[in-house]
């Protein structure tokens, strides 16, 4: 019936619930927010930004940039982001999900944020929308050596749920210090939530999808070519779109042969 994971570890009678909720006229049951059913990156969105409590949001960037500010390198990213309390999904996630790849390569790409089985397992882009993606990769001669993946979320949202715009912006400052310490020679944001924090645009990932950008990132000396695509898990949902994503996929091969 679409539900494709658990996200309790007991089951809710929601017919007993709504009897309850129509007897006590006073003191409705609260209702669980909408989870989202498929994976991160789908375009179908459920619950909206403002529609989750905010997590102090001022403290939380704050506190990241001090952080993100102080690491040298991508361990001490890494580490800083390990001890880092200022994003509350910290505490609902069983993992950090920091980077897979090579931090060495040309290609970054920058996903929204871990899903189930990257947060079981710590690694970004491993469950079917990773998969989908390096076959992706592969077409253009692409593999996790020869690119480096994170996301700009570095803890699951419970239940897949889309993140808050203040979990956007305390993990903010750790994403643009990630881009500094790597400085690929190309960065790929793929779906709509990557793209649209990124490159600070209003539009969808439609409009902004298939074109070159320059991120200029508070410490980068320049600016860094930066490619909006659709997200793997829209495809896998989508194939329709997969013409519109090749195509996308041929403007990066294109573009790392003329930088090489
Ligand atoms: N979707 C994402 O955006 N990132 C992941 O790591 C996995 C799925």
């Amino acid at each position: 019936m679409g539900a494709d994971e658990a996200i309790g570890n007991a089951p809710v009678d929601r017919y007993a619930e709504s009897a309850a909720a129509r007897k006590s006229v006073a003191a409705p049951a609260p209702s669980a927010p909408p989870v989202r059913v498929a994976e991160r990156g789908d375009t179908r969105r459920a619950p909206q930004l403002s529609e989750h409590a905010p997590l102090a949001p001022s403290q939380g960037v704050a506190d990241s940039r001090a952080a993100a500010a102080a690491a040298d390198t991508l361990d001490a990213l890494r580490a800083a982001l390990s001890a880092f309390e200022g994003c509350a999904l910290k505490q609902t996630a069983t993992n950090l999900v920091f980077a897979d790849g090579n931090p060495d390569a040309d290609v970054m790409i920058l996903g929204e944020a871990p899903g189930a089985e990257e947060d079981r397992r710590g690694v970004p882009f491993v469950g079917a929308s990773g998969q989908l993606m390096d076959r992706m990769l592969a077409a253009i001669g692409l593999d996790r050596d020869s690119v480096y993946i994170s996301n700009i979320l570095f803890w699951r949202p419970p239940g897949n749920r889309n993140p808050t715009t203040a979990e956007v912006a305390a993990c903010m400052p750790f994403v643009q210090r990630h881009i500094e310490l790597v400085r690929p020679k190309a960065l790929v944001f793929v779906g709509g939530a990557s793209a649209k924090a990124m490159l600070d645009r209003t539009e969808g990932i439609m409009r902004l999808r298939g074109k070159w950008y320059d991120y200029r990132g508070p410490g980068l000396d320049k600016p860094i070519p930066a490619l909006a695509t659709f997200h793997p898990a829209y495809l896998l949902r989508s194939p329709g779109q997969k013409r519109a994503a090749w195509h996308d996929l041929l403007l990066l091969k294109t573009r790392l042969e003329e930088m090489s």
